[in-house]
């Protein structure tokens, strides 16, 4: 017997695309479910201006399959010399939905990012006044801090001192991974919301560590163990609007993660609705699905809800996903959860 759920169609609140022959590969994974995704500016060299923003939106449309649409919702690259002007004339003209905050060294493509906060104080300011949006890479990047704890101690240093000095910006924690995270939401419901990625919901440390390392489950934040998990499931299924899908989808090519330092993300994009009604499914939360991947997110940035919908279908057995897609000589490992997913997206 095949069971069918229909959501409003999807966006994601956090998306990697790469640029050049990745972003060409990587692109038709998310247009095929998702009408909005929010791209995350992590180039090299990042997007820190307007006209980096432009001519990267300009560049994602133009690798567009045909008979898609899509939004590229655009970002900058937050750092100790972004412009405030700059900044507002792009948000002003439409062009840019946030601004990301990587503290300097975080992850991958980070080496720009912001290591001393109050530099970029009055740039906060003014986003706060303007009603841009912060988003925000919550670990903290001392390497005396152990990384399994990088995000509470980044809360309590970083996030929660912008917070207070710039009462009126808003904010939202990227992929939180810990119990932590999801209780600074949930205990500050002012201007503050967070993105849940697949693999957080889905897995934990010991999935990428027990029995043999397993490179495309290493992405940052960092898995954490299992009552974290359950407390970001809880959080997602919970109907708590703050609460909405980013998938963090980070495509590396095949070689870079299967490698001596593997480099860090998963490539989610094809299967993440497939394994979310899967992973909603067996929290008995199918009913809480739509509101976590359509309707929380365009809340949180005051845009409307998608007027289009998606069919999921269940099968009998389990579904298999491609192993990898094409890229040119650099093929990209499509994320596998592990467990058998019955879900499937058209
Ligand atoms: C991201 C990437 O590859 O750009 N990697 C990841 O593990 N999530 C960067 C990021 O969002 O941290
Ligand atoms: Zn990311």
């Amino acid at each position: 017997m095949t069971h069918t759920l229909t959501l409003v169609r999807p966006d994601d609140w956090h998306l990697h695309l790469r640029d050049g022959a990745m972003l060409k590969a990587v692109l038709p994974e998310t247009t095929r479910h998702f009408a909005r995704a929010i791209i995350m500016p992590n180039l090299v060299p990042p997007v820190v201006t307007m006209a980096d923003a432009s001519a990267y939106k300009a560049r994602i449309l133009a690798a567009m399959p045909k008979g898609d649409s899509f939004t590229p919702l655009m970002t900058l690259y937050l750092t100790e010399e972004t412009n405030p002007d700059d900044l507002a004339a792009a948000h002003a003209a439409g062009l840019i939905s946030a601004v990301k905050l990587y503290p300097a060294g975080a992850t991958t493509n980070s080496a720009s990012g912001v290591a001393d906060f109050d530099k970029v104080r009055p740039v906060l300011e003014r986003m706060a006044e303007i009603g841009c949006p912060l988003c925000v890479h919550g670990e903290v990047t001392d390497r005396d801090i152990d990384i399994f704890d990088r995000e509470a101690v980044f809360i309590d240093r970083v996030l929660d001192p912008i917070r207070r000095a710039v009462p009126e910006l808003r904010v939202v924690m990227e992929h939180i991974t810990t119990k932590d995270g999801a209780d600074y939401v949930k205990a500050n419901p002012e201007r503050l919301g967070a993105t849940i990625t697949v693999q957080h919901l889905m897995l934990d440390r010991n999935d990428m560590l027990v029995g043999g390392m397993r490179p495309h489950y290493y992405c940052l934040p960092i898995l954490k163990r299992r009552d974290h998990r359950e407390a970001l499931l809880a959080a997602a299924t919970s109907g708590d609007a703050r609460f909405f899908l980013g998938t963090d989808s980070a495509p590396h090519p095949t070689h870079a993660k299967e490698s001596e330092c593997c480099s860090a993300g998963c490539f989610t994009a094809p299967v993440a609705l497939a394994c979310l009604a899967q992973t909603f499914d067996d929290a008995g939360a199918l009913d809480k699905l739509e509101g976590f991947t359509s309707l929380h997110g365009p809340a949180f940035y005051g845009l409307p809800v998608n007027t289009d919908t998606v069919i999921l279908t269940k099968s009998d057995s389990p579904v298999t996903f491609p192993k990898e897609i094409k890229n040119g000589a650099d093929p990209v490992t499509v994320f596998n959860p592990g467990s058998p997913v019955y879900w499937s997206a058209p």
